[in-house]
């Protein structure tokens, strides 16, 4: 899969354990930064990773900040970008079968490496379940006509 991951300082160290992990599994890896704590803002890297799964560059876009949650609020900007919180395998399952979320955030302050991993592998693999939940997401696809 071609996989873009994004970080701003809060989450970097997180980030650099996935892009081992994702390499290690074959995976076409993009990491558009950070590399180090110093401070940054995160939309300024949301923007990049989102924007590769918004063009069809990136099959995936993976971002972490410190909660997880301004990344995803950024990345939710781009037209059909659906991105999703990693808050516990359940969730991420259901944020891919239901959602057909093509974007993850992870709070690198709250999420241990092992969990992160744990998030990411169904992320990647879950597939999205379809049928009643296909008219769902094109009506999220439609709400972008508000941006
Ligand atoms: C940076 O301190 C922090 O606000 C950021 O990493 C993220 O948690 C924002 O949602």
């Amino acid at each position: 899969m071609k996989i873009s991951l994004a970080a701003d300082h809060g989450g970097f160290e997180l980030k650099d354990n996935i892009r081992t992990y994702l390499e290690g599994q074959g995976h076409q890896v993009t990491d558009y930064g950070v590399h180090s704590a110093d401070s940054v803002d995160y939309p300024d890297y949301a923007s990049k990773a989102a924007g590769d799964v918004a063009s069809g560059r990136a099959d995936r876009a993976l971002l972490f900040c410190g909660s997880g949650i301004g990344m995803a609020i950024s990345a939710n900007k781009f037209k059909g970008v659906r991105a999703a919180v990693g808050t516990s395998p359940e969730l991420v399952k259901l944020s891919r079968q239901h959602n057909n979320a093509n974007a993850m955030a992870l709070g690198g302050r709250f999420t241990a490496p092992a969990a992160a991993r744990e998030m990411v592998d169904l992320f990647l693999e879950t597939p999205f379940e379809g049928g009643r939940h296909e008219k769902r997401v094109e009506k999220i696809a439609a709400l972008e006509a508000n941006l």
